[in-house]
Order: structure tokens, then C-alpha cells, then sequence
């Protein structure tokens, strides 16, 4: 089943390049680049990998970006990432990346974006996955950074396909964004959202009325809410919903109680993505596997959310 999991055809909609740094080019970038490091060898870093909860994750992936410095990092990072697209035939990918992370270490923004953008632009030439970036905003920062944060992005307008908003959910409802989103959308941005991992049903509405977005991260919690549901299933909003990460977080207790596929039942389009693969073991194929272990997924319904990912794709 992995073998033939792993030769369908698949996007991938929701994936940060600063969580697919695996430990062993997390800990050559730190040679490289000079950096100390708090774990002595990639075993204890990969031992440090035990999270409870969204923020305990969010401060080591802070962390582990911190080794990323140059062009050439965020070239090495974004390849290494393309190249387990392609062992694990994902045929196109909108990846997320922080820039606030990085400009506020003192790293240009153009630094960062043409390393990503130039090894995407090789990524479509040899290896032939197609690919649309995503700016993310740091939702735990006040909407003015995200102004600033956009406004860094406006001379570079046609890299990016989308803006988004990740990071700590709890207590940064959506609508504390609503101005800036306006202004990327009139910039000709479409727009996604982190919304419902940890956060309320309630932050999905808001992501949808005020953010206007296109596809909703994660949005698992709308299974609180039947009429939120209704409208997904009506409207056909794709949830980029991604199973090791919830389980690590524990936004679900174990794989059993996932309920990716009773959404995929009712009708919700529902995709699997990998979020942050170094961190939460593993890619889109792992994920994949994973709820046909746990929850008996049948090929047919594989084929399904790998259709939905591709339907759900912005280019
Ligand atoms: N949720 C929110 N923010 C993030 C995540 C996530 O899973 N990964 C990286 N930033
Ligand atoms: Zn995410």
C-alpha cells in the first residue's frame, strides 16, 4: 500500500520550508553558518522533538530557523524539500514561508525569497513540480508588523500567489488581520488561513467573512459546528488538513480519532498535507499511510483526497 500510496499523483497546500529543515541539515547549516547550537549531536535534537501543544512546537521550529542565514540556506532548504516531492510523486506545491522570522534576525527579505524562489524555478525545470508561494504573517505579532511584513513583499508581488496567517492561534483571532488581508487581496493576493487547529469554529467563520480565503489550514474543529460544515460541504472550501501534525500537537489523541475521513464522508474537500515534515514525522506518503493504518482508508478514498488536492490548488 505505502508503494502505491506513494506513486499517486499529489499536491501539497500546506507545508512551511521552515519545518521541513530535517536535523541533519538543521545541524550543517550551524557548521556553516557558525551557529551554536543547545543539543550536541542530531539524536538528542531529534529527542527534544516531543511537543504537547502548538506553542511547545513553535519554539523549537523558531529555534531550528535561526540556523538558516543565507541565499544559499534558504536555497539548500527549499531543494531539499523538492526533492522528497518528487521521491514521493507530488506533482505541485503552494509551501508557506515566514519572513518576519528571519527579517527580524537581521536577514534581508530579498535574501530569503530569492533563495526559495530561485531552487522552486529549478524545482519546475528539473524535476517538474509546479509550485505557487505562500507569504505568511506571524498571527502572535500585531497586525502593523504584517502591514510591514507586506509591504517588504509588494516589490516582489509576482513571487508569491497568496498571503497567510500562522503560527499561535489561541487569542489571534483572524479579525485581528482583517485590514491588512483587505490590502493584500486589492494587491491581487488571494488569501488562506490557519484557522481551527486549536482555535474555535469561530476563527473559521471569521477567516472566511472577514479574511475572504480561499482554503481554510487545518479546520478541523468545523466538525463542532454543523452549520459551518454546511457551508464548507455547500461552497466546496478546501481544509488543507494535515494528520501527524494533529496528532503530534494533540489535536487529536491518537490516529483512530482523526476525523479526516468522516469529513471526506459528508462531502467536506479535504486534503492531506504533511505542515511541518522534519518536526512531526513525515511527508505527504507518511500522512497517507498513516490514516490508512489507523483508520483503514481505502484506495478509493486515497484517490479521492489526492483529486481534492489537486482540484484545490490557487495555480
Ligand atoms: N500551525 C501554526 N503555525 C505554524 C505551524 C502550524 O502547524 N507550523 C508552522 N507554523
Ligand atoms: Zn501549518
Amino acid at each position: 500500500m505505502y508503494a502505491w500510496l506513494n506513486t499517486l499523483p499529489k499536491a501539497e497546500l500546506h507545508l512551511h520550508l521552515e519545518g521541513s529543515l530535517e536535523p541533519e541539515l538543521l545541524f550543517a547549516l550551524a557548521e556553516r553558518n557558525k551557529v551554536a547550537l543547545p543539543w550536541p549531536d542530531v539524536e538528542s535534537l531529534r529527542k527534544a522533538y516531543a511537543f504537547h501543544n502548538l506553542q511547545e512546537f513553535l519554539d523549537l521550529y523558531y529555534r531550528g530557523a535561526d540556523v538558516l542565514r543565507t541565499e544559499q540556506d534558504f536555497y539548500d532548504l527549499t531543494w531539499a524539500y523538492l526533492q522528497k516531492c518528487k521521491e514521493q510523486n507530488v506533482v505541485h506545491t503552494e509551501p508557506f514561508f515566514d519572513p518576519q522570522t528571519h527579517t527580524d534576525r537581521g536577514i534581508p527579505f530579498e535574501t530569503v525569497l530569492s533563495g526559495i524562489g530561485q531552487a522552486l524555478e529549478d524545482g519546475r525545470r528539473q524535476l517538474g513540480i509546479s509550485s505557487g508561494l505562500i507569504l505568511s504573517f506571524l498571527r502572535h505579532l500585531s497586525e502593523e508588523e504584517a502591514h510591514k511584513t507586506l509591504d517588504q513583499a509588494l516589490p516582489f508581488r509576482h513571487a508569491f500567489i497568496a498571503v497567510g496567517l500562522d503560527s499561535s492561534e489561541k487569542g489571534h483571532p483572524p479579525r485581528k488581520f482583517r485590514q491588512v488581508f483587505d490590502r493584500a487581496r486589492a494587491e491581487g493576493f488571494a488569501t488562506v488561513a490557519h484557522a481551527g487547529e486549536e482555535g474555535p469554529p469561530e476563527y473559521i467563520w471569521e477567516a472566511l467573512d472577514l479574511l475572504k480565503v480561499k482554503r481554510i489550514d487545518h479546520g478541523v474543529r468545523a466538525a463542532e459546528d454543523p452549520r459551518l460544515l454546511e457551508r464548507l460541504i455547500d461552497e466546496q472550501i478546501p481544509l488543507t488538513v494535515c494528520p501527524l501534525s494533529n496528532v503530534k500537537l494533540r489535536v487529536f489523541k491518537d490516529m483512530a480519532e482523526h476525523n479526516i475521513l468522516r469529513l471526506l464522508e459528508m462531502g467536506v474537500k479535504v486534503t492531506v498535507n504533511s505542515d511541518d515534515p522534519a518536526y512531526f514525522g513525515g511527508y505527504v506518503t507518511e500522512n497517507f499511510a498513516a490514516l490508512q493504518e489507523s483508520l483503514g482508508m481505502t484506495c478509493e478514498q486515497a484517490e479521492r483526497l489526492a483529486q481534492n488536492s489537486l482540484d484545490a490548488r490557487l495555480v
